[in-house]
């Protein structure tokens, strides 16, 4: 695993808070994905049977895999790299009754795509590049759906005013679709408030965990007020000038 994109998907930008993020993180449940989306995406875009194997690389504590077991027949998987993710995720299948279909995993999704394993479903929430930019990355899950398999890819992408180097323009994200071979089967923006309101209720739990922190380690005082403060700008720049997308991928037509 390249360290550098495993900070990128969580944010960080002092590896020295890296021991500190299951315990900041503690009263959060989805991580960044909307798993509300990709129920409603899947209704009306993905049939979804009993034997059907789900996929979601890099799934934090299992938040989109538990709520779409709770909806969709299926067998599902998650794999976090975080062990305390993985951890919180097996109470709540445990509290939901949701063992016989939903598996959690602590490892690297990059050697889970390594494996000769297909699914009919995919999920990836482009966080950071860990699998190469946005082509290479859909080409990369391409590889790891069956002919009629799905990719349910959550990205995001600027709106022209913004002038730095974390996302994409939209045209530039189609694109980027366009040449990894996949075809678009259905989009689905996310609702702007709604991300802003959860936004704003996330970083009031991550504040408080950070003021438990400030007391118990005063000398990382530093550390943990840096965490925050970039919290919310990453925040800022969300509410501001970036719109976040669900879209269901398939294999495109053979020439
Ligand atoms: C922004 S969070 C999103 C988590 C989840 N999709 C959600 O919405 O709740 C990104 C997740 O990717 C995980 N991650 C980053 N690099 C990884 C890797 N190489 N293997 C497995 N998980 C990884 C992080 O631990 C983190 O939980």
């Amino acid at each position: 695993m390249i360290k550098s994109e495993f900070n990128k998907s969580l944010d960080i930008r002092d590896e020295n808070i890296t021991p500190y993020i299951p315990f900041i993180l503690k009263d959060l449940w989805a991580l960044g994905g909307n798993p509300d989306a990709v129920i409603k995406i899947l209704k009306q875009h993905v049939a979804l049977k009993e034997d059907s194997q789900i996929i979601d690389l890099g799934c934090g504590k299992g938040a989109t895999v538990i709520e779409l077991a709770k909806t969709f027949p299926g067998n599902y998987k998650g794999i976090d790299i975080i062990p305390e993710f993985i951890e919180e995720g097996n109470a709540r299948i445990r509290e939901n009754q949701l063992s016989e279909t939903v598996v959690l995993r602590q490892g690297n999704m990059c050697e889970t795509i390594a494996a000769p394993v297909k699914y009919d479903v995919v999920i990836y929430g482009h966080d950071s590049d860990a699998f190469g930019s946005i082509a290479k990355t859909l080409q990369v899950l391409s590889k790891k759906i069956n002919d009629d398999g799905s990719i349910i890819y959550e990205t995001a992408f600027h709106d022209g005013r913004y002038k730095g180097t974390g996302y994409f323009s939209e045209e530039a994200l189609y694109s980027e679709i366009k040449n990894s071979g996949l075809q678009i089967i259905a989009q689905l923006k996310w609702n702007r408030e709604y991300i802003r309101r959860q936004n704003e209720a996330n970083n009031r739990l991550i504040e408080k965990r950070i003021e438990q922190l400030k007391e118990q380690r005063p000398d990382q005082c530093r550390l943990f007020d840096n965490f925050y403060l970039n919290q919310i700008r990453e925040s800022n720049i969300l509410d501001e000038y970036v719109e976040c997308v669900t879209f269901v991928l398939k294999q495109g037509e053979l020439l």
